[in-house]
């Protein structure tokens, strides 16, 4: 799978764009502030229908722009079957996604037309960060791995919404307990689905990425990832049936706490996941090499995570990362990359990249424009 054919027009700082991406390694490359990462980001709309640095998609449209001006992102894609055409269009208070000349209802429906795994520098913010990072991680990879995954997800939201809703309503006691079992029944089954899949999920990951750490990281120490979830049991084989009694139970036990509260305190919308490094837990203990390693490392185990899951090869959206690397590093990383597989790959010197990838073709990007 990979996108033959890329428009972009009145995106950020992109006024217009079009190029015939090379089915291997493309680089874009240009002094900083020119419009490199508005490149990845406008690429990452054809496959999510999303940014990966704002919620607010109007941020795109060019400043200073008329009123009226829409962003317009265009997508050829490449796939087994057929030929896409993918279209996202964003103006000041709508966005438009199109697949073939067809409206599209939900962004549920363009997920998995195609695949990306994206690195950032942000990404440290995996280990860094708040546990709700970590899941958008969990939830961003799960969605488009396992299409059912985004149809619990956003089950569980509306119930969880409704709940909350009645948490905070004036009800008298014995009819408020009466509706809220009526919604935890309800809740216990996306909720198990998401801990199933979850599970599955990072135990999976935890696997795979272990290896690849130990190669960039150049140590012996093991990565491990755990998963801290709203059932209390991470290394556990139970199944669906009895992850949904706990929650319900879980649920019922928690009502007294969710009433004063007037919010449901527990479920998976809590849930996090621990990165350990040597069986210490790297956001406190391990030094920022270590944790770009955990990370590169998880990116990593992504690609062949995709592929089992989806059967396809993802493409590969790569912000600046190389320059975030030291020397031995970068090397290794690099050379743990497949060039059979479509990559854009960003960075200001061009040389440094062209010496150590395979690039098929390289793109100069100056002022928003690819000279
Ligand atoms: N909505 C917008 N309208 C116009 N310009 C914008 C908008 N949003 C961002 N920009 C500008 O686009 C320019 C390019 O940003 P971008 O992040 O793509 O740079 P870059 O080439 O990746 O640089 P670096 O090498 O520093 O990462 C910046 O000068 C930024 O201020
Ligand atoms: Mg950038």
């Amino acid at each position: 799978m990979h996108l033959v054919h890329l428009t972009i027009s009145d995106f950020r700082n992109l006024t217009r764009v079009e190029l015939e991406p090379a089915s291997g390694v493309n680089l874009f490359w240009g002094a900083n502030a020119q419009g490199k990462t508005n490149l990845l980001e406008a690429i990452y709309y054809l496959i999510t229908g999303r940014s990966f640095r704002t919620r607010q998609d109007r941020e795109v449209l060019p400043w200073d722009c008329p009123s009226e001006t829409v962003s317009i992102i265009r997508g050829s894609v490449q796939r087994p079957e057929s030929l896409y055409q993918i279209v996202v269009a964003i103006s000041k208070n709508q966005k438009n996604v199109t697949c073939n000349g067809k409206t599209l209802a939900s962004l549920g429906l363009l997920w998995g037309k195609m695949n990306a795994v994206l690195f950032t520098p942000q990404d440290l913010d995996i280990v860094q960060g708040p546990p709700g990072v970590r899941r958008r991680f969990l939830d961003m990879e799960g969605c488009q791995m396992e299409h059912n995954y985004l149809y619990h997800l956003q089950r569980y939201a509306q119930i969880l919404r409704q709940r909350n809703a009645l948490l905070k309503s004036s009800m008298e006691d014995s009819e408020l307990a009466e509706s809220l079992e009526v919604w935890d029944v309800e809740i216990a089954s996306p909720a198990a689905e998401i801990f199933c899949f979850r599970r599955e999920f990072l135990k999976k990951l935890s696997y795979a990425s272990a290896n690849i750490y130990n190669g960039i990281a150049d140590s012996s120490e093991v990565l491990t990832l755990e998963y801290d979830n709203f059932l209390g049991r991470s290394n556990t084989t139970l199944n669906k049936e009895v992850a949904e009694t706990l929650c319900k139970d879980i649920m019922r036990r928690s009502r007294a706490e969710d009433i004063y509260r007037g919010t449901t305190t527990c479920g998976p919308h809590r849930d996090d996941f621990r990165i350990l490094i040597g069986c210490q837990d790297a956001r406190a203990f391990a030094s920022q090499g270590q944790q770009r390693s955990a990370i590169i490392a998880l990116r990593l185990a992504e690609i062949d995570l995709m592929k089992q899951y989806t059967g396809l090869s993802p493409i590969l959206l790569l912000d600046d990362i190389v320059s975030e690397l030291d020397e031995k590093r970068r090397r290794h990383f690099l050379r743990l990359l497949d060039p059979a597989l479509q990559t854009f790959i960003t960075g200001t010197d061009s040389d440094t990249l062209q010496g150590a990838l395979p690039v098929e073709k390289s793109f100069q990007i100056e002022g928003g424009r690819i000279l």
